[in-house]
């Protein structure tokens, strides 16, 4: 008998129920593996692999809300349910404690590749990879850094589906939140992994996720780790505050940024921070650029007008000339195009159309080029299972220097 776990629809109600999407969504794909209804069979999958599971290492409130649309959707259908669904639920009814707003709860995201689009230094043959992630319930908890927020599941995609451009890369985020962005960073092979946050509460719950993916140890074992070892480290970076000498030891060759563009009142200073980190490479790089015999590019860049406005609309062409309407194919023998400077790639919903304007505004009086490769280079949906996620509200950008 093949593995259930294995196939869809299984995987996906699995790996939704993992990653705590909400009761309604999990019921709509239990349905769709019973073939329109929860049967018997899809139940005793459920109490096997997400109660049992669950019951260990999960969180009660979301168990028991889940239970409970389970169990009416069954009985309003006059269909049975389970006897040890019925028990858990009255159990979690009656033992219960209060439930704090704050809580924390430790959610699990599993990326699916799909059929040949896989090519992962770090586990060639996998289908799916599955990251444990510790954030609260509150999305404004730690400066809003302690629940993961759409676009870094894009901005992580997007790093899954084009490895290449990031592997052997030194990789720089702000306002690393949760720290997925990073951790598949790690997977991809980076060279160096550097994650910062404004917010001390979510830089410690950042270190906790490190150290969940096995990615970074705990500081008080010196002696098993020298420091460099650490391909992934995290760093307190308030953008108010950073200075230039601060932000010039890091030199980065990618700066990475998820749902960093809403609060205007940081613009200035995230804006400072992304020059800063732009042209300190730009400069550095130009000088050997100007000492050494001009070669012919891997690919070049290509910026187009797209609909008469003057939205900028980058995308990678290798110099074969190949390239699929999803961009997909461009980057996955050589990676992305050679780039003397950093470039930045930043995920982000844009809620307001004025705040994103006037981060575009300061961006240009910075000299950095703000483009929006969102259709050019598609990330796959490596997240099927994920109802929550609207992958359409996000664009993403690359920002560099002119
Ligand atoms: C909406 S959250 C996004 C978190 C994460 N990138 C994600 O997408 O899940 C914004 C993040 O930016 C950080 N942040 C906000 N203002 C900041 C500032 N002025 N300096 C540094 N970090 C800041 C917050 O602490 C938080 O982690």
């Amino acid at each position: 008998m093949t593995d259930p776990l294995a196939s869809p629809p299984w995987l996906l109600l699995v790996s939704a129920f993992l990653a705590m999407e909400t009761a309604d969504s999990l019921v709509s794909l239990a349905k769709v593996c019973g073939g329109g209804s929860i049967t018997e069979k899809v139940q005793r999958f459920i109490w096997d692999h997400c109660i049992n599971e669950a019951a260990r290492k999960g969180h009660a409130p979301y168990l028991k809300c889940f239970l409970k649309k389970l169990i009416n959707e069954n009985e309003s259908n006059c269909s049975e349910v389970l006897d040890e669904l019925y028990e858990q639920y009255a159990y979690l009814m009656t033992s219960m404690k209060s439930f704090k707003g704050n809580a924390r709860v430790r959610k699990y995201i599993t990326f699916l590749f799909p059929d040949g689009c896989l090519y992962l230094p770090s586990c060639p043959k996998s289908r799916k990879l599955m990251f444990p992630l510790q954030c609260s319930l509150n999305m404004l908890e730690g400066d809003t850094g302690c629940s993961i927020w759409p676009s870094s599941l894009f901005l992580s995609e997007f790093i899954l589906s084009f490895p290449d451009i990031f592997s052997n890369k030194s990789c720089f985020e702000v306002g690393s939140g949760v720290g997925l962005v990073g951790i598949c960073l790690a997977h991809v092979k980076a060279s160096k992994v550097k994650l910062t946050d404004g917010d001390l509460s979510t830089l410690a719950n950042l270190r906790l996720n490190l150290e969940l993916n096995q990615l970074i140890t705990k500081t008080d074992a010196p002696e098993k780790l020298s420091e460099d070892q650490n391909v992934v480290k995290c760093f307190h970076l308030p953008w108010e505050s950073a200075s230039e000498s601060e932000i010039h030891a890091f030199m980065p060759e990618i700066i990475l940024a998820a749902d960093v563009i809403y609060n205007p009142e940081c613009f200035p200073h995230l804006v400072r921070v992304l020059a800063n980190l732009m042209n300190q490479r730009k400069s550095c790089s130009q000088s050997r650029k100007d000492t050494s015999e001009s070669s012919v590019p891997d690919s070049i860049w290509v910026e187009t007008k797209v609909n008469g406005t003057n939205e900028g609309f980058i995308a990678h062409v290798h110099a074969s000339g190949k390239s699929d309407s999803n961009g997909h194919g461009i980057d996955s023998r050589k990676g992305a195009p050679k780039r003397d400077h950093p470039v930045a790639y930043i995920a982000t919903v844009i809620r307001n159309i004025d705040t994103f304007n006037y981060f575009l505004e300061l961006a240009e009086q910075a000299s950095l080029t703000v483009a929006d490769i969102t259709e050019t280079l598609k990330p796959f949906n490596l997240l099927p299972y994920m109802q929550s996620y609207d992958r359409s509200s996000i664009r993403l950008f690359t920002v560099s220097s002119n």
